[in-house]
């Protein structure tokens, strides 16, 4: 018997209900078996209101789990913390790191954790941070990548990413992470960001857990400054794969969103928001 699950959107780069904030941010509510995990916090404090207006209370999170160390998902930590003294927190190492995003032409913008994020994680008991550097299940059928291997040749982070603000050090961002929820109707996966790349991700996951069939797949696909290589590759993949959703929130682009619908279909997928749920 595999697990159920019901994620839900709490806050995203875009709503399509006027009583739900968005921003640019990416956040996610999961129960499953009695869990209460919170993926991601979002930026400004869409996050909070949101869990308001939708009747889920943050309190209960026993985990928090964070998909990478930039601001629109590290935002809301100290204000998650001060409201929950007891999840335990997953991420991969260097989360915290000095990161930037260069676009030529443009100022180098400070783009990693927020300060009194780190600040906050850095006065709570240790113990309750957990960096992992390998696969990891939260329960027998839920699971958080850790850092994922990069094996494709056409996907790359997705955007102007350095270590330096003079574009010297390229930012691979090794912390990137995404979890797995393994269900009756085949996997579900969750992405912060996927800067590791939409592929490499999904195959990474098919290997660890045995599971070859996708039931869905939700959150940011960081497919807005992908070539038309990319893109086909992209989805070349998502139509060998099969899956019966595709929910692209947060970064992964409007044209590609649109292109995604074009080439798949729009019965499968759907454009994500604040409030989306999904229930396998
Ligand atoms: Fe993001
Ligand atoms: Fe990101």
């Amino acid at each position: 018997m595999n697990t159920s699950v019901k994620i839900t959107v709490l806050v995203d780069t875009e709503s399509f209900d006027e009583n739900l904030a968005k921003e640019h941010g990416f956040s996610a509510w999961i129960e499953t078996e009695g869990r209460h995990i919170l993926f991601d916090t979002g930026q400004t404090g869409g996050m909070l209101e949101n869990a308001k207006r939708l009747g889920i209370d943050l309190k209960k999170a026993d985990t928090l789990v964070l998909s990478h160390g930039h601001f629109d998902h590290t935002g809301q930590i100290p204000q998650f913390l001060e409201l929950n003294d007891k999840a335990e927190i997953y991420c991969c190492y260097d989360l915290g790191i000095t990161r930037y995003s260069c676009k030529i032409g443009t100022d180098p913008r400070s783009i990693g954790m927020p300060e009194a994020s780190r600040e906050a994680l850095s006065t709570i008991s240790q113990s309750r941070i957990h960096e992992i550097g390998t696969p990891r299940y939260l329960t027998n059928r839920v699971g958080m990548t850790g850092p994922v291997p990069r094996h494709s040749m056409f996907e790359d982070t997705g955007g102007p990413f350095f270590l330096d603000d003079h574009r010297k050090v390229d930012d691979l961002i090794e912390d990137d992470q995404s979890m797995w929820f393994e269900t009756d109707k085949g996997l579900l996966i969750l992405l912060g960001c996927c800067h590791a790349g939409l592929v490499n991700t999904v195959e990474y996951i098919k290997a660890i857990s045995g599971i070859d069939k996708i039931h869905g797949i939700i959150g940011g696909m960081h497919l807005v400054n992908a070539d038309e290589k990319r893109l086909q590759y992209t989805f070349d993949s998502m139509k060998s794969w099969n899956p019966d959703i595709l929910v692209p929130c947060h970064c992964t682009g409007q044209v590609p969103v649109a292109r995604m619908i074009e080439a798949i279909g729009s019965d499968i997928v759907t454009w994500g928001c604040s409030g989306y749920t999904v229930e396998a």
